[in-house]
């Protein structure tokens, strides 16, 4: 018998993250954040000083050994067998993803490599840009979170100040603006929600509200396919 299959997209800053993790702890679910293995590759393409403008030299060393974790409790990332989780969620890397991830040959492996660790018997979690128009279009339930440019500019903000950087909203809500056109906009797995996900706007709700609604929508949808 096969698990529960839940595709969880969005942009960044709507807090899919924490309710992706916090819904695979409750479904007692594996989770898999596909995000974390475009930062895998994408650190190996600095280490191998790639350079990031040429998609083919991309392409070509687009053939790294990785692995990720399924625990929602844990981080685990590794590269070559060296644990990256903390270095792949470093400012070089955020800022050279979006180039590895945009080229063909990248996305293939790790589609399939994603396909291959979601089968199985076990319910799971997916969370990332294309699952459920992708990489799992027959998953049992499909969500798809957004929050207003506003509420996730502040967020950022707020996780910026905490950590020492600069106060700016305005020029973080620009940078939203800017990479929501970029991720809606590409030709290739354009950032959009599947024909048949549920759209949750999460910027009037916590964490905790998040998941517990897509908890109600994880049973309703069993109940149905039972
Ligand atoms: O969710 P994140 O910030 O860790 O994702 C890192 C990058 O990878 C982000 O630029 C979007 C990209 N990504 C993607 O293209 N497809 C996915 N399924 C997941 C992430």
């Amino acid at each position: 018998m096969r698990g529960v299959v839940v595709a969880v997209d969005g942009p960044a800053g709507t807090g899919k993250s924490s309710v992706s993790r916090g819904l695979a702890r409750a479904l007692n679910a594996h989770y898999l954040d596909t995000g974390a293995m475009y930062r895998i590759v994408t650190l190996a393409m600095l280490r191998a000083e790639v350079d990031l403008l040429d998609p083919e030299a991309i392409a070509a060393a687009a053939d790294v050994t990785l692995s990720v974790g399924h625990d929602p409790n844990v981080d685990s990332a590794f590269l070559d067998g060296e644990d990256v989780s903390a270095e792949i969620r470093g400012d070089e890397v955020t800022r050279a993803v979006s180039a590895v991830s945009a080229v063909p040959q990248v996305r293939t492996r790790l589609v399939a490599l994603q396909r291959e660790l979601a089968s199985g018997s076990d319910n799971v979690v997916v969370e990332g840009r294309d699952i459920g128009t992708v990489v799992l279009p027959d998953a049992d339930v499909k969500v798809f979170l957004t929050a207003s440019a506003e509420t996730r500019a502040s967020r950022r903000n707020d996780q910026n100040v905490a950590v020492g950087l600069a106060d700016d909203f305005e020029t973080v809500l620009a940078d939203v603006r800017r990479r929501d056109h970029l991720d809606s906009t590409r030709a290739l797995s354009p950032l959009r929600p599947a024909d048949d996900a549920v759209i949750v706007d999460t910027s009037e709700m916590t964490e905790a509200e998040v998941v517990a609604h897509l908890l109600q929508l994880v049973e309703q949808r069993s109940e149905a396919v039972r």
